[in-house]
């Protein structure tokens, strides 16, 4: 069998960073091909550049035998090839219907839109994904994860031959994991070649027949997945292995209750939500799409609002009706949605760490003299503790990896200075490495004596971390699990009960 798609000795210099060193790659029709690496390895940058964003600095591609030259995305799709970003690309104001045929819209004879065959097409592409949105919907009211399956939509849309995906699941539930799943066994069983990212290495053994790794740019070997264990993987990427880590979770650090809730609701989506956070714990909040997990947090924080029920801090009645209140009272939050609600993309590393606006930045030229050589201070102890790589503080945030660009938003919680710390995702499209430092990065906060809440959809993750778990189902609390109480089957058995359940 020929390849589809051959890349020869791809190399891609960035200012400062060889990002890819003579990297090969071969796609076969019917093939699941995962690519891994920690952040910053090149795995995105070597899809941009099959998916025309970015020309290499030398290599060549070949596609079904011949030398293709990309420029831009238009022509690597032309040439059949579909690729789903890591941070999405759709557009929130337009619809998804307009979203799916942007750019190449079906018109009528007279040359206007074809409105029609848009909006059916799409609703039978929604249909066949198991969405029941409707195609006029707009992109901006979807969730994460719808918003990732509108862009599998848009990739089924077109006549392709080459499916990349860059971290699809990083967002989605198990259901719809497992949606995507059969979607790529179709597409495997129709002859497209499917290369996809993920740091996640159980879902690469169940769905991929091979695997190359990447490390500092450089391909390290490409195996069919079946002659090599997670370990193997693991220490293919990293050089090292990592044996099962535990964290130290020591008994909390103080007994005073930081924030108290009390039967707090959020119109449509929760209601009568009663707990404590205390200083010096780390405490999970469980629970599937659509339990009023997300919601919480974002209430917690003044992102959205709450109807009914009180919140104290300190022991002290406060209203939180906007972000800037909340970081008044002390509480600070990591966003779910990095691209839409964290990051400042065309502001420098060092900026969107310290949350700087360009406007504050034109005061005193003296103090901020001072004020850099502080923060830079900062910022190179932060560098070290969180193991961000960027080549300077100046680079662009938009610029550094995935992974790294999470652990930026994370370096924000750390100089926010807040006792309270509301932590949404804190590993989404970190490499295993960096997820284990993270890890312990969140326990020394509770240590410290922090008060933590980490919203996850990863169960393991809120196992390993947390002193006690808070479940919500479908807008109530279910659980409030601790100490060895907090376990996955716990856990499991509270997100999917009706009412509250009394587990040991
Ligand atoms: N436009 C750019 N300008 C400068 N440097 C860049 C640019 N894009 C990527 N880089 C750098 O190239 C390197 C590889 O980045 P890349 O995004 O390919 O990593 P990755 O393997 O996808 O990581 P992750 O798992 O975090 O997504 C990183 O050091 C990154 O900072
Ligand atoms: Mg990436």
């Amino acid at each position: 069998m020929e390849p589809i798609l051959i890349a020869k000795q791809i190399s891609k210099q960035f200012p400062g960073v060889l990002a890819l060193d003579n990297v090969d790659l071969e796609l076969f029709p019917g093939e699941v091909h995962a690519l891994v690496g920690e952040n910053g390895a090149g795995k995105s940058t070597l899809i941009k550049v099959l998916g025309g964003q970015h020309r290499p600095t030398s290599g060549t591609l070949i596609m079904n035998g011949r030398p293709v030259h990309f420029d831009n995305p238009r022509q690597s799709q032309s040439a059949g090839i579909s690729v789903i970003n890591q941070e999405f690309n759709l557009i929130p104001q337009l619809t998804i219907a307009e979203n799916i045929f942007l750019g190449r819209e079906p018109r009528h004879a007279t040359g206007l839109i074809d409105w029609k065959t848009i909006n059916e097409h799409s609703a039978s592409l929604l249909r066949e994904l198991g969405m029941t949105v409707s195609p006029r919907m707009r992109v901006e009211y979807l969730s994460v994860a719808d918003r990732q399956l509108v862009e599998v939509a848009k990739a089924l849309s077109q006549d392709f031959r080459v499916m990349i995906m860059d971290e699809p699941t990083a967002a989605l539930n198990s259901a719809e994991v497992e949606r995507l799943f059969s979607i790529i066994a179709n597409l495997r069983q129709r002859g497209i070649a499917v290369l996809y990212v993920s740091h996640r290495l159980s879902e690469i053994f169940r769905i991929a027949d091979r695997v190359t790794v990447l490390r500092d740019g450089r391909r390290v070997d490409t195996r069919l997945i079946g002659d090599l264990t997670e370990d193997d993987v693991i220490t293919m990427m990293i050089g090292r292995s990592l044996a099962d880590y535990a964290v130290h979770k020591g008994a909390p650090s103080e007994n005073r209750v930081a924030l108290s809730v009390r039967n707090l609701s959020i119109p449509n989506a929760a209601r009568d939500i009663t707990f404590d956070l205390y200083y010096g714990e780390v405490l999970g909040v469980a629970g599937l799409i659509g339990s009023g997990r997300s919601e919480l947090m974002r209430a917690l924080f003044g992102v959205l609002p709450y109807a009914g029920g009180e919140i104290s801090i300190d022991g002290r009645a406060v209203d939180i009706s906007s972000p800037i209140q909340a970081l008044r009272e002390g509480i600070f939050m990591l966003p779910e949605d990095r691209k839409v609600e964290g990051l400042f993309p065309d502001l420098s590393v060092l900026d969107n760490i310290m949350v700087k606006r360009p406007r504050e930045n034109d005061r005193a030229l003296a103090r901020l003299f001072l004020a850099r050589k502080t923060e830079r201070g900062l910022y190179r102890q932060l560098l070290e503790t969180l193991a961000i790589r960027a080549h300077s503080p100046e680079q662009l945030i938009a610029t550094l990896s995935g992974g790294n660009q999470q652990k930026a938003l994370l370096g924000r919680a750390l100089i926010s200075r807040a006792r309270i710390l509301l932590l949404n995702e804190p590993t989404r499209g970190v490499d295993i490495g960096t997820k284990v430092e993270i890890h312990e990065l969140i326990r020394r906060l509770a240590q410290e004596g922090c008060a933590v809440m980490v919203s996850s959809s990863d169960v393991p993750e809120l196992v390993k971390i947390s002193d006690r778990c808070l479940v919500l189902s479908g807008g109530s609390v279910t659980g409030l699990l601790q100490g060895l109480q907090v376990n996955e089957d716990n856990i499991l058995a509270c997100a999917v009960a009706h009412t509250r359940i009394g587990v040991s």
